[in-house]
């Protein structure tokens, strides 16, 4: 990605999330960010049912950092720090949001965090763990760097058949689950309405050869990029978790 994005376009890599089709207004955004937005209403839904004000949060898999950039605009946490394990992508978000104080970014492993325990109020995670080959430890960092009352912000998509397996391990966490949602029409929808960006952006940043790779990646199929999007039998959640 990094090597493909010359004009620093791809700042996002989530399927993105709309409510519209279900009669609720679309956030308003600059137009400079109309772009981005289906991936930032992914961020925006995920991170509007709680307080930010003085708040210290983690976000762990920040990516190419649009959604930690997001969040700090949008809901003003005194501090956000982005870790990512591509160090490409943390040397990317250090130039590219230079300019937001609050907004640090890390070099780390979601399996193995070395904050301090009880460091933040927050951790938000999206579409990110399905990547992590010991899940379990990477939940156990989040339950350790939690504040007592912190929010645990997690959304993220998984194969039917593992859905119920997921599930357990996430309620046997220790923390209270506050929320938690199917989004999978959501985000089905909003891949739909950006198929067409994601098409035009994968066609004019990536050489011919390489772009299966990009089109599966951006939720297209492969070899007829112009159908509809799809997730494969997979679901997508969203839960707010709370440390008690
Ligand atoms: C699909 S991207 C999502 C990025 C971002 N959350 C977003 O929505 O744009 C997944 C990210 O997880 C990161 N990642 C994968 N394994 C990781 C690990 N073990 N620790 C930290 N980050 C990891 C990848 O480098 C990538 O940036």
């Amino acid at each position: 990605m990094t090597a493909f994005d010359r004009d620093k376009n791809a700042i996002f890599m989530n399927f993105g999330y709309t409510a519209h089709h279900q009669g609720r207004e679309p956030i308003p955004l600059e137009p400079e960010d109309e772009i981005h937005r289906y991936p930032m209403q992914l961020y925006h839904h995920v991170a509007k049912h709680i307080n930010w004000e003085n708040a210290d949060a983690l976000e762990v898999s920040s990516g190419r950092g649009g959604g930690a950039a997001f969040i700090v605009r949008h809901f003003k946490p005194k501090s956000y720090t982005g870790v990512d394990f591509s160090p490409r992508a943390v040397e990317f978000c250090r130039e590219h949001y230079s300019h937001l104080a609050a907004l640090k970014f890390r070099h780390g492993n979601a399996e193995a965090l070395s904050f301090p325990d009880n460091s933040f109020d927050v951790v938000v995670n999206v579409e990110a763990s399905l990547y992590y080959p010991n899940i379990a430890k990477f939940f156990e960092h989040v339950r350790r760097v939690l504040k007592p009352n912190g929010y645990f912000l997690y959304t993220d998509l998984r194969y039917e058949e593992k859905i119920a397996a997921w599930h357990a391990q996430i309620k046997a966490l220790g923390l209270k689950v506050v929320h938690e949602e199917d989004i999978t029409d959501n985000v089905l929808k909003a891949m739909e309405l950006d198929r067409e960006r994601r098409v035009a952006l994968v066609n004019t940043y990536v050489p011919r050869i390489l772009r299966k790779p990009f089109y599966h990646f951006a939720g297209l199929k492969p070899e007829t990029p112009d159908a509809p999007p799809h997730l494969d039998n997979r679901r997508y959640w969203f839960f707010i978790l709370q440390k008690a």
